[in-house]
């Protein structure tokens, strides 16, 4: 598809029984391939509307049932807006357990107010453990809403990208480690904790470096590499007393190679809490849009963690997010095989290729008004026939 086009093609072929005749009519199916009697006479000619034969309808499953033809070849042909596709698919999102939309929102102005507090020299104690606490609240709506991944990016674009990054490292750190630590919800409340408030270090660094559009300097860099130990010394004396909360702050940019800073540390020297919020930070800059660069898939960004950086993070953790993402990661638009289209919602480990899909069209082109989900894992014929983000531009 060119990149001018702003539509998605679909085209619907199956065989339907006499019985579906009376439904399809009311679509703008067509008949597939000429049906012949017996002597090779047409019944019905290929390109026939099925519209066209609504009031002959029952004269002519008699007809066709005489000549002992029980189904016929239908195709439907539609194209679909991809403004139209995405506004469904957006609306989409109101049916899916995520993150409550205020608390992501407050969220993103109680850490851009404390990084002002501190940039000012006016941060106590209570706005730390505030927004610490906030971390916690974040926790618990993590583990209520297994669609976590649906909710990275939601709030993007009306705020600072270092505020809005917080509470997505909060949210996937959290997300990681609920899927590694099903029963330690407390490793799940350090990363959320430690999430919100791990790059509070660069509120102390000076903005032309923190917020320049481009590479850094190695002097710049320099003081960049600053922050993990900032972010720890100003948690640390505003009474954050959780070492692990504390390790996620000083080591989320360690490296398990031993190629990360401030320390250097290599694998088990680096805890898992620092090891996962490594994981969850390097993805959402990745999955980021900035000033200077497009946001990349996320498929992509967990196959590059995968492959050019694998040295680079703990591969337990990484096989978690891949994971947590599948093969059509939470918000991609499929079609199904049967034509009908929706979101997927997730999936499980041992069936990547087979996510939920929450519908939003069903096979015969029609709008489903209720909320369905469908398990492709359960189903022995349905299976995603393509990505509609593959096809056509839906940013969802
Ligand atoms: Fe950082």
């Amino acid at each position: 598809m060119s990149p001018e086009k702003n539509s998605v093609d679909r085209i619907i072929k199956r065989r339907i029984s006499l019985g579906e005749l009376r439904e399809y009519a009311r679509t703008p199916a067509i008949v597939a391939e000429d049906v012949l009697t017996a002597n090779k006479s047409v019944l019905l000619p290929h390109g026939t509307e099925l519209a066209s034969l609504v009031s002959t309808v029952d004269d002519l499953e008699k007809v066709l049932r005489r000549w002992g033809i029980f189904s016929i070849p239908i195709v439907i042909h539609n194209e679909m807006d991809i403004e139209e596709l995405e506004k469904m698919l957006k609306a989409a999102e109101t049916n899916l357990s995520v993150i409550d939309p205020q608390l992501a929102r407050q969220t993103v102005e109680q850490v851009e107010n404390v990084y002002d507090r501190i940039a000012r020299g006016t941060c106590g104690p209570e706005d730390i453990s505030n927004l610490a606490m906030q971390g916690r609240t974040l926790a618990k709506e993590v583990a209520q809403a297994p669609q976590v991944m649906l909710c990275l990016g939601k709030v993007r674009g009306w705020d600072e990208y270092t505020y809005v990054h917080s509470l997505n490292v909060a949210l996937l750190g959290g997300f990681l480690a609920s899927r590694l630590f099903p029963d330690r919800p407390e490793i799940v409340e350090r990363l959320s904790m430690g999430g919100i408030l791990h790059d509070l270090g660069k509120a102390r660094i000076p903005k032309e470096v923190l917020n320049k559009p481009g590479p850094l300097t190695n002097e710049e860099f320099a003081i960049m590499k600053q922050h993990p130990i900032y972010g720890e010394e100003l948690a640390a004396v505003n009474g954050i007393s959780d070492e692990k909360v504390l390790a996620v702050i000083a080591g989320h940019h360690e490296r398990y190679g031993g190629n990360g800073y401030p320390k250097g540390l290599v694998k088990d020297d680096i805890c898992i809490e620092a090891r996962i919020s490594a994981v969850a930070d390097v993805f959402d800059a990745l999955t980021a849009k900035r000033v200077y660069k497009e946001p990349m898939e996320s498929r992509m960004a967990v196959s590059m963690m995968l492959e050019n950086m694998s040295a680079h993070f703990d591969p337990v953790v990484v096989r978690a997010l891949l994971v947590s993402i599948g093969l059509y990661p939470p918000g991609t638009a499929v079609e199904l095989s049967d034509g009908s289209m929706g979101v997927a919602v997730g999936a499980r480990e041992k069936d990547l290729l087979r996510p939920e899909v929450l519908l939003q069209i069903d096979h015969m082109g029609r709008k489903v008004e209720e909320m369905k989900i469908v398990d492709l894992s359960s189903s022995k014929s349905l299976f995603v026939h393509r990505s509609l983000q593959d096809v056509g531009k839906i940013a969802f």
